[in-house]
């Protein structure tokens, strides 16, 4: 017997941002992988905190410190939970992905890399998953190796092995493409990082919001993601690192809550997760995050991704019926985001056009510029969907691009 398919129920009211015109229009939000809305419980978990017990966390002996505290360290509950980690000292708070990743360059960098030691990474990712790493080559003069991707937009799965060997110490790479929508093998990728001895950093901050991502399952060494792109806020997000790894590595910044001891003569380091997380940390942002991966769980990933599914499908046979509109990748598995051009129209103004509509697309280089260049392009328009989008939304896109190709003829 066939199992029912989870279906998502209808979102849209919980998406306060949805309720407007923009430039007179209803608008048509196409760009949450550049940031998610934020439902109202979320927004809720928010003011609640700034409301009811806004104090200071890990430091007070009154009430609402010892409140807050205790939200703070659900929200890491809840974190631990969504990514099936083993302990929640394992799971760090950072200010999003791009700190997660630079913390691992400099800390992991520190302790495991040195001259002539690799780093790979592959030709499609975010420009916060190569820059670290140039940083970290210009520091310890470490090599960056580039696994390349064909034109369908999946990497080229040989010469990923190829690029393995005993002098890789991390393979850095993301489960889903930001600018193609492509979703990486990464359980198999991990496998054959480990066999050559490297540990791996997954990028999962587009992956994240579409699917499950089970650190223990997958064995990943690191993990990194946003808030603000799973419907939490901006400003924080999370390193997950298996706790060898983490005792083993010194810290990044040094300041408040990460030490035991201070003295001029010598400092002694806080156990984790505290000993990465110095200073006031973004205490409503966790508890947002927190409430975002609860409000994710309770939608359900099967939810989530038959919704997504059958959007994609009907976005991507929409786009390829419109005479002089052309996809940019056409990756073996993907998930939610379309990149396109439309003949003789840029896809800064294709961008402009359709925002006059009430239609938000993100149109440029999506920070990943090797992308672009592997295209010999200097941008692509990009839609991209979730779960409050619909066919309606789909229609809008539609005629905007026919709109834009009326303007433009
Ligand atoms: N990395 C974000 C994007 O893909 C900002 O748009």
């Amino acid at each position: 017997m066939t199992a029912p398919c989870a279906i998502l129920p209808d979102v849209r009211p919980q998406f306060p941002c949805l309720d407007q015109t923009v430039h007179g229009k209803r608008l048509t939000y196409l760009d949450s992988a550049a940031t998610a809305l934020k439902p109202t419980c979320v927004i809720d978990a928010v003011s609640e905190h700034y409301a009811r017990e806004s104090a200071n966390i890990h430091r007070g002996v009154h009430a609402l410190s010892e409140q807050a505290t205790a939200s703070f360290e659900n929200a890491r509950e809840s974190v631990r939970t969504h990514l099936n980690a083993a302990h929640a000292h394992e799971i760090i708070f950072t200010s999003g992905t791009t700190a997660s990743i630079n913390l691992v360059a400099h800390s992991f960098g520190q302790l495991e890399i040195g001259p002539g030691d690799e780093i790979l990474i592959s030709e499609m990712e975010h420009h916060s998953n190569i820059v670290p790493w140039q940083l970290l080559r210009e520091r310890c003069g470490a090599v960056l190796r580039v696994a390349p991707m064909n034109d369908s937009g999946d990497i080229d799965r040989d010469a990923f092995r190829a690029a393995l060997n005993d002098r890789t110490r991390l393979v850095a790479i993301t489960a889903l493409s930001n600018a193609l929508g492509t979703v990486n093998p990464v359980a198999e990728l991990i496998k054959e990082a480990h066999t050559a001895g490297a540990s791996v950093l997954l990028d999962a901050a587009q992956a994240l919001p579409l699917q499950p991502m089970d650190v223990q399952a997958l064995d990943c060494d690191f993990l990194a993601f946003s808030g603000h792109k799973l419907f939490g806020p901006t400003g924080i997000g999370v390193l997950y690192g298996k706790q060898t790894l983490l005792d083993a590595m010194p810290p990044f910044l040094g300041g408040g809550d990460m030490i035991v001891s201070v003295t001029f003569d010598q400092t002694t380091y806080n156990d984790l997760p505290y000993k990465f997380e110095a200073g006031t940390p973004h205490i409503a942002g966790a508890i947002g995050l927190g409430r975002a991966l609860t409000f994710i769980r309770e939608l359900g990933y099967p939810a989530i991704q038959a919704h997504e599914t059958a959007l994609l499908h009907d976005a991507l046979a929409a786009l390829q019926a419109i005479d002089g509109v052309h996809l940019i990748g056409t990756p073996a598995q993907r998930r939610g985001i379309i990149s396109f051009l439309v003949d003789q129209i840029h896809p800064h103004d294709l961008g402009t056009i359709l925002d006059q509509e009430g239609i938000a697309i993100r149109a440029g280089h999506h920070c990943a510029q090797p992308v672009m260049a592997h295209y010999k392009l200097a941008a692509t328009a990009r839609a991209s969907f979730s779960i409050y989008n619909n066919q309606e939304d789909i229609d809008h896109l539609v005629a905007g691009i026919r709109r834009a190709q009326e303007i433009f003829k």
